[in-house]
C-alpha cells in the first residue's frame, strides 16, 4: 500500500541531470528522493577497493550480501545511502568508480539485488527514484514515469562547464566520446537496458533549464496527485 503518496520514476541517460531535477522536485512535493545509480556505485566502489574481479558475479554478490546497507530517511528529501557505516558521497563520483559501476551493473544477480532493495525502499510511495530501469523494471506500475533526455552534445557541454566551475580539467572531445560510450552501454545491456516506451512522459531538456524541467514535471505530478485525493 502506497500510504505516503505516489511513485515517480525518472529514467534517462548519463549526465542529463536526473539527480538535480529529482531533488528539486522532491523538495517541491515534500517527497523522498533516491539516486539508484549511487547504490550501484557504492557496491562498485567497495568491490574495486578490495580488488575484486568486477566480472565475477559470485564474488560481487558475496560482497553485496556481506555489506551492511542502510538507507537513512531524515528531514532532508535525499535518502542517505550508508554502507558499512560510511555515508556515500563524493568518494563514488570519480571516473574509476564510474567505469567499475558499468561493469557490475551488467550482472544479472546484482541487478536483482538492487531491484529488490529499491522496491522495498519505495513500497510506501511518496518517493522519486532516478536511474535507468526504474519505470521499465523496478516499478513498472509507477504512477508517473519520466524519461529525461538531452542531446549528447548538450550533456557534454554541461559536464565541461561543471568541471571548469570546480577548477578541474575538462576536455570536451573526451567527455563527449565517454557520453556516447555510456549511452551505448546503457542501451545495449542484456539485463534491464535503458529504454523508453509510451508509458513514459518524455521531457527533452536540451533547450530548457532545470527550473523549467522541474515545473513541467511538477505540473504532471500535481494533476495526478490531485486526481488521487
Ligand atoms: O546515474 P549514474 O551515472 O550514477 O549511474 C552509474 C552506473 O549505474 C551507470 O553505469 C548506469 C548504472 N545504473 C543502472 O544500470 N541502473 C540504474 N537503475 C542506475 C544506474
Amino acid at each position: 500500500m502506497r500510504t505516503k503518496g505516489i511513485i515517480i520514476a525518472i529514467d534517462g541517460p548519463a549526465g542529463v541531470g536526473k539527480s538535480s531535477i529529482g531533488e528539486m522536485l522532491a523538495l517541491k512535493l515534500n517527497y523522498k528522493f533516491i539516486s539508484t545509480g549511487k547504490m550501484y556505485r557504492a557496491l562498485a566502489w567497495k568491490a574495486d577497493d578490495i580488488g575484486l574481479d568486477l566480472s565475477d558475479e559470485i564474488e560481487i554478490m558475496a560482497l553485496a550480501n556481506r555489506i551492511k546497507w542502510e538507507y537513512k530517511k531524515d528531514e532532508n528529501p535525499v535518502i542517505k545511502i550508508i554502507v558499512d557505516g560510511i555515508v556515500i558521497g563524493s568518494q563514488i563520483t570519480c571516473e574509476k568508480v564510474g567505469k567499475a559501476t558499468s561493469a557490475i551493473a551488467k550482472l544479472r544477480e546484482v541487478r536483482k539485488f538492487m531491484c529488490a532493495a529499491q522496491r522495498e525502499l519505495g513500497a510506501d510511495g511518496g518517493i522519486i527514484l532516478e536511474g535507468r530501469d526504474i519505470g521499465s523494471n523496478v516499478f513498472p506500475d509507477a504512477e508517473i514515469k519520466v524519461y529525461l533526455d538531452a542531446s549528447p552534445d548538450e550533456r557534454a557541454r554541461r559536464r565541461v562547464k561543471q568541471l571548469k566551475e570546480q577548477n578541474l580539467e575538462a576536455d570536451y572531445e573526451q567527455i563527449f566520446s565517454l557520453i556516447l560510450k555510456r549511452d551505448k552501454q546503457d542501451a545495449e545491456r542484456k539485463y534491464n537496458p535503458l529504454k523508453k516506451d509510451n508509458s513514459y512522459y518524455y521531457v527533452d531538456s536540451t533547450k530548457i533549464n532545470k527550473e523549467e524541467v522541474v515545473n513541467e514535471i511538477f505540473r504532471v505530478c500535481e494533476k495526478h496527485i490531485k486526481a488521487q485525493i
